[in-house]
């Protein structure tokens, strides 16, 4: 069975002391919780990635990296590298978001590109696809999504150490969330393609997870769905309080699912 992810993505939001305040309070939560957990990430910026690691040492939460550079190393002012992030023990790290797409005109091939660095340094890549609205109101969802899976999975015959987040564009930040059916549909498609192309073991293993804003309101009938794994939330994400709560609606569900 596989497990729920919670995995927050700050964006470019916070500085040092809101991001300590907010470690600190996930901590202290996790100091309290007894239980088998849901998995849960968080991401914030580059330069507050020791900070968050430092403070959540001792509680299952994850740090994420939001990007990484396409190149090793050398002359890239401003770039990060996926050593650079394994030497400060990140393990997970998104690609391939929409505003990545969108304002750093990042592609297929690009986006691909990462992941064969992060994997090179056992980072665990949460490729991130969605289709725009103008995509989904010409009927092209499926197309776009089936697109951005080859493109960005070219030539990759391993993907037992990957996430993927669906990611609708027209749902991040709009407030206008996809119904659980939408989401639904979505991931069952991508989990039939990834049977189609690779097999069954990674069909059933893999994490698909749903983003665009999800809250605590929503992220319970999300969840439900049979292959919703589990939610990349930005601006819920930024609140400790909303975050906690959609953590626990996960441990709930997770709980529902373990009891069948
Ligand atoms: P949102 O963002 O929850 O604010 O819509 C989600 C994302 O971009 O990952």
């Amino acid at each position: 069975m596989r497990n729920i992810i919670i995995a927050g993505n700050w964006k470019m939001n916070k500085d040092m002391i809101s991001t300590d305040e907010f470690c600190n309070t996930l901590a202290e939560y996790f100091s309290n919780y007894e239980d088998d957990m849901v998995g849960v990430i968080v991401a914030p910026p580059y330069p507050f990635l020791q900070s968050a690691s430092d403070v959540l040492t001792y509680t299952p939460v994850e740090v994420a990296a939001q990007d990484v550079s396409v190149h090793k190393d050398g002359a890239f002012t401003g770039e990060v590298s996926a050593s650079m992030l394994s030497s400060l023990g990140v393990v997970v790290c998104i690609v391939g978001h929409s505003e990545r797409r969108q304002y750093h005109a990042e592609t297929d091939d690009i986006v691909r590109a990462k992941m064969l660095e992060l994997w090179a340094q056992n980072i665990t890549p949460i490729l991130c696809i969605g289709e725009t609205l103008a995509q989904r109101d010409a009927n092209e969802t499926n197309a776009v999504i089936v697109a951005q899976l080859e493109g960005c999975l070219k030539g990759i015959t391993d993907i037992s150490d990957l996430i993927i987040a669906y990611e609708p564009i027209w749902a991040i930040g709009t407030g206008r969330t996809a119904t659980p059916d939408q989401a639904q549909t979505v991931h069952a498609m991508i989990r039939s393609w990834i049977f189609d192309h690779y097999d069954k073991d990674a069909a059933e293993n893999i994490h698909l997870l749903y983003g665009g804003s999800a809250k605590p309101e929503n992220i319970g009938s999300l969840l439900m769905q049979k292959d919703i794994d589990g939610g990349l939330i930005g601006g819920a994400s930024l609140n400790v309080e909303q975050f906690i709560a959609m953590i626990n609606t996960a441990n709930e569900i997770l709980n529902t699912r373990r009891d069948k």
